[in-house]
């Protein structure tokens, strides 16, 4: 029951990774990332890869999510934990909270979300109406819990194309459709995941507030800062789901 991580956006390496080695997938529907990293995390086998690339040089919407999630399985993960940075919408979801998101609107487009549209000899539908699983986020939650990480136990993650931020308008809209979180990686990643049969939850750190919430501008800035913030209490969960896995 190998432990796969993802990082997102502020988490390009992993704080007290023991790195035994990296390894190069090459898939059947191109590259990943980057080489995955082979190491001990509090004494268990981790694997981790940084979904914008080592260097965070890859785009969210030019990440290769097929490549990424296939290579993980190709390796032996049967569950994977994601990090991803994420605007907040409804009040809950503050700047430098940690949520761990429970349901998923899909905005992407022209994204290869799929791994069932080759050498089709029947159709497939996977079952979503779960998208993230559901032991994995209650080890989350427990995890969370156990340092008294002040989380957000569930959310809506509405995934939106990027590479821009939002006009206040498309958040406006986001917000009546239900969603408390907004942001670029959710989408394809969630779903190859579960077609692929990977447990998968994710969890989210809140850069910003949306845009026009609070009314003023996004702020560079600020995000860098909250994701400062964000991450190192990320170090910490990991720390504490890790081991319970
Ligand atoms: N929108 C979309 N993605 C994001 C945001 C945002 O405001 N902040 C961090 N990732």
């Amino acid at each position: 029951m190998s432990i796969a991580i993802i990082g997102g956006t502020g988490l390009t390496s992993l704080h007290g990774l023991e790195i035994d080695h990296r390894e190069m997938v090459h898939t059947p529907y191109g590259e990943p990332s980057g080489p995955i990293t082979h190491g001990h995390l509090h004494g268990k086998a981790v694997m981790f890869l940084a979904r914008h690339g080592y260097g965070h040089t890859i785009p969210p919407h030019k990440v290769n999510y097929r490549a990424n999630v296939w290579a993980l399985k190709h390796l032996g993960a049967s569950r994977v934990l994601a990090v991803a940075a994420v605007g907040g919408i409804t009040p809950a979801m503050e700047p430098a909270r940690i949520a761990f998101p429970d349901q998923i609107i899909d905005y992407t487009w022209s994204r290869d979300h799929t791994f069932f549209d080759e050498d089709l000899t029947h159709v497939t539908h996977v079952d979503f109406t779960h998208p993230y699983d559901r032991d994995l986020r209650e080890q989350l939650i427990a995890a969370a819990r156990s340092i008294e990480l002040d989380a957000v136990e569930s959310g809506t993650y509405g995934a939106t194309q990027g590479p821009r931020l939002e006009t206040a308008a498309e958040i406006r809209r986001l917000r009546r459709d239900g969603c408390d979180l907004v942001g670029m990686t959710g989408m394809p990643e969630t779903v190859l995941a579960r077609e692929l049969g990977l447990a998968y939850a994710a969890s989210a750190v809140v850069a910003n507030w949306g845009a026009g919430i609070g009314g003023a501008e996004i702020d560079m800035g600020e995000i860098e800062e909250n994701l400062r913030l964000g991450m190192e209490k990320i170090r910490d969960l990991l720390g504490a789901v890790v081991p319970r896995l």
